[in-house]
């Protein structure tokens, strides 16, 4: 029987194909008449299995520049669209990153078409990635002006704290900057070992990377035509554990006005200081440096910092079970930056900042239709859960009406009942939905206000097809809501038009006053502190509570951070 890994499966499946990563700029647009392959790579199908091989579109036309405080931003012009790639903070191996105080394009380039080498990362060739990644992607409406004062939306990607960029596919911003008449930035962060595990204890180094983003954006987003008094910070997944980080971090709290959390996998919560020192000497271990050994440190290449990396994850959940399976390396609760759990263990602090948080239909079917790949019988349900949850929480959920096997399975005595059905309610419930509607509660009651929502359409994300549920209609599964609030679903059926119209509607009016109510469509209500009101986004009306009832989750049945005491 195995402990199911909550978003690993999604991960392993994350694929790569919005403007694949520029290796330099000599792989990119102005020298793509050189490139051997630029005949083929033009040709639709060929194009497509050469992949990777050749250069991004030649879709950016012009070049044109902006005057900053800190030097001239060059950047690219598509229809509608001006894009910007800048290095905004470097940082030594393991050292906390500074603000860029010159403007840069990134990969010490000249080419301002050329996109931002990723953080290092497993699954990707050496040659796509670079630790000096500390660079955004900045989508401008040409309408603005400098003197203009527009909304900022700045999203988080995903990838549970050890994949991703802002290149991933979905999050070209062209889109839904237009459509928001918003300025849409995307930043890289410090991801893994690098961003999470510095030898001699220095903690939250990629959270400081996304703070240093941020400031990079307060001070030169004028310049653009961007309102620093109204900016929305978003993310999905991991990137949602970000943002609720930076809502828990109140030195940053002058950086932004509202928040956006999708899918984030909010039983976990933090990180504990003491969870994070025994990672971090097992670390070390690993490594076979010593924490004050610097020179050791800077002398690991980078592919056995990672190898390094997927052994502890490998045996993290031996080490300390309160790291979950989800995302065990995760930003800590280390009393300076982060000051609050934020959670429903301690007090919550007083807030006032609108936040809007969604989560999916189907968030763990790609972890239990991956796991299971065929049909489980009813009687397995019970040791299934025990493995996953402690014995008494498993015990109240499996005596629980809201995971009861069919009732023809039921009825009829019979174990043929499938019970990945249940167990797939079960784990959206448990780390997504049910953990983000307590917190949407505690929000409330603490003074902010919160809008709750979840997603019964979607689009399918690169990778997801590889689990079958994820594909048959009706499903959306982790990641689908990605490219339904960026506008970039490949071949949209009138559904999906029709929720990212919605969408990019209500997060232009969140953007401008902190509500996503618009005319156009039915009224979203805020959630109250017993009632989170959640909205049926593609569907209709309100979502049933169910076993999100403060009773059941949270109560009757703690997540891992009560349990953990985190
Ligand atoms: C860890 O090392 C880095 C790089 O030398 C340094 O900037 C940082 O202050 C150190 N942190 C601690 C806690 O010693
Ligand atoms: C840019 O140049 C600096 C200094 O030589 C180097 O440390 C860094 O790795 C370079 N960045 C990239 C992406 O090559
Ligand atoms: C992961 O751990 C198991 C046992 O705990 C071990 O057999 C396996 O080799 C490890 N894999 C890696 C990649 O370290
Ligand atoms: C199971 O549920 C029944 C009815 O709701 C309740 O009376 C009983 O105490 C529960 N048993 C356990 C072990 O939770």
């Amino acid at each position: 029987m195995v402990a199911f890994s909550f978003l690993f499966v999604a991960l392993s499946l994350v694929s790569f194909s919005f403007g694949a990563p520029t290796v330099s700029d000599a792989t990119t647009l102005q020298t793509s008449s050189g490139n051997p392959l630029s005949v083929l790579c033009g040709l639709p199908l060929i194009g497509q299995l050469l992949g990777k091989l050749c250069p991004p579109k030649q879709s950016l036309k012009s070049s044109l520049t902006v005057k900053t405080a800190i030097g001239t931003a060059q950047g690219v012009a598509d229809s509608g669209i001006n894009r910007f790639a800048v290095r905004y903070a470097s940082a030594e191996r393991w050292a906390e990153s500074n603000v860029a105080t010159t403007w840069s394009l990134p990969n010490n380039g000249t080419n301002p078409s050329a996109l931002p080498l990723v953080c290092p990362q497993q699954n990707i060739d050496d040659s796509a990635f670079s630790e000096d990644c500390l660079s955004m992607l900045l989508y401008v409406p040409q309408s603005f002006t400098p003197s203009s004062s527009n909304p900022v939306f700045v999203w988080v990607h995903g990838g549970s704290f050890v994949a991703g960029s802002a290149t991933d596919t979905g999050l070209d911003g062209s889109n839904l900057a237009v459509a928001t008449q918003s300025i849409v930035v995307v930043p890289q962060y410090r991801l893994g070992a690098l961003g999470m595990l510095s030898p001699n204890g220095s903690t939250n180094l990629g959270l400081k990377d996304v703070i240093n983003a941020l400031t990079f954006i307060n001070k030169n987003i004028a310049a653009f035509g961007g309102d620093t008094s109204r900016v929305t910070i978003a993310g999905q997944s991991s990137g949602a554990t970000m943002i609720r980080s930076l809502l828990a971090v109140p030195s940053a709290s002058h950086l932004f006005q509202s928040a956006i959390l999708q899918s984030d996998p909010m039983d976990y919560g933090f990180l504990s200081v003491t969870t994070q020192q025994t990672l971090q000497s097992a670390y070390n271990g690993l490594i076979n440096c010593a924490a004050s050994d610097y020179s050791c440190q800077t002398a690991l290449s980078v592919d056995t910092i990672l190898n390094a990396q997927v052994a502890l994850l490998n045996e993290s959940l031996s080490l300390d079970a309160s790291v979950g399976t989800g995302e065990p390396l995760r930003t800590v609760n280390d009393g300076t930056l982060i000051t609050s759990p934020l959670d429903s263990t301690a007090p919550f602090p007083s807030v006032n900042k609108p936040i809007l948080v969604s989560t999916v239909l189907n968030e763990a079917a790609l972890t239990i239709y991956g796991e299971f790949t065929s049909p489980i019988p009813q009687d397995e349900f019970l040791p299934i859960c025990q493995v996953n949850l402690d014995n008494a929480r498993a015990a109240t959920v499996d005596n629980s009406s809201f995971y009861a096997p069919p009732a023809a399975a039921k009825d009829s005595g019979d174990s043929s009942g499938d019970a990945r059905v249940q167990l797939q309610t079960l784990g959206t419930d448990y780390i997504w939905r049910c953990s983000s509607w307590t917190f949407a509660r505690n929000w409330k009651t603490n003074g902010g206000s919160v809008y709750v929502g979840m997603y019964s359409v979607g689009a399918t994300y690169p990778g997801n097809e590889a689990v079958p549920f994820c594909t048959k209609p009706g499903s959306v599964c982790h990641q689908d809501d990605i490219e339904i609030v960026f506008g970039t679903v490949p071949h949209p059926t009138s559904a999906q038009s029709a929720l990212i119209n919605e969408m990019q509607a209500r997060y232009k009016e969140f953007m401008l006053t902190g509500s996503p109510n618009v005319p156009a469509y039915p009224p979203w209500y805020e959630a109250t502190s017993s009632n989170v009101n959640a909205l049926n986004l593609g569907g209709s009306g309100e979502v049933a509570v169910g076993s999100c009832e403060p009773s059941f989750w949270g109560e009757s049945v703690p997540y891992d951070y009560q349990i953990f005491n985190i």
